[in-house]
């Protein structure tokens, strides 16, 4: 569903992704770990089109999408959500949906308020917000509501534009841990042919929802397997996962 071939990017003198090759299935949950600075955000950057690539490939269910824009590649299913905060706080949650369902449903070019009235686009937003639990803050404006629940908005204005391959930027960064394992019931309850690339520090929540694990060190890929493999790795534990590896 989702393949890289021998991705490269530099930043001056940084090889910040060295020859990254990549392979997902249609449906697979692959996390991505990797020490800060590894290149795991830049990776990303260059899946969605945000950042060229200085050599190599990238193909989305079989086509080359490498030279395409980031609204082409989102046109054909690949989608992100930040590490850090790209929502409109003076717009409700159920507004904030409803411009990205708009936006998926083809509405783009004529986004007045009631694009967000439309039939398609009202669908989409009840069932992306009764996924994400946010059926309760619907009302609510997204400058009023908690970290945890802007984290969860997130995930779900990306999942909004109905991907094939969401890509998910530490969903789960700087929220406590019951907020962490909430998430991981989230994640559960997504549709189960989505394919999932996600960026997590938290080691438990990395492990319980993936089906496959890869790691980044100085932006090049030093494991890529199964996550019991991925436990039992000495390389990881020397790199970098030594404080769970032996857990
Ligand atoms: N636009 C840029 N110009 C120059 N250097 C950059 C740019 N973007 C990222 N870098 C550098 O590339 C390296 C990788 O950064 P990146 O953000 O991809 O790491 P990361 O693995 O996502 O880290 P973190 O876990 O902290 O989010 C870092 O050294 C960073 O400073
Ligand atoms: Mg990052």
């Amino acid at each position: 569903m989702l393949e890289t071939r021998g991705l490269s990017k530099r930043f001056g003198a940084v090889h910040v992704t060295r020859d990254v090759s990549l392979r997902l299935q249609r449906g697979e949950r692959r996390v991505i770990l990797g020490p800060n600075g590894a290149g795991k955000t830049t990776l990303f950057n260059q899946l969605v089109g945000e950042t060229r690539p200085d050599a190599g490939q990238i193909l989305l269910a079989g086509e080359d999408v490498t030279g395409l824009t980031v609204q082409a590649r989102a046109r054909r299913g690949l989608s992100r959500s930040y590490q850090r905060n790209t929502l409109f706080d003076g717009l409700t949650v159920e507004e904030n949906l409803g411009l990205a369902a708009a936006v998926a449903h083809g509405h783009w070019h004529s986004i007045r308020h009631d694009s967000l009235t439309r039939h398609d686009v009202r669908d989409t937003v009840r069932e992306v917000a009764e996924q994400l639990r946010l059926m309760p803050h619907l009302h609510a404006r997204v400058g009023d509501v908690s970290y945890g629940v802007r984290r969860q908005l997130e995930v779900a204005v990306a999942l909004a534009t109905r991907p094939l391959v969401l890509l998910m930027d530490e969903p789960t960064s700087g929220v406590g841990p019951e907020m962490s394992r909430g998430f991981h019931d989230l994640l559960n309850d997504l549709p189960r042919d989505l394919t999932l690339l996600i960026i997590e520090h938290d080691m438990d929540l990395a492990f319980a929802v993936a089906d496959s694990i890869t790691v980044l060190n100085h932006g090049e890929v030093v494991f890529d397997g199964s996550p019991e493999d991925a436990r039992g790795s000495r390389l990881l534990k020397d790199i970098y996962l030594g404080h769970w590896a032996d857990a």
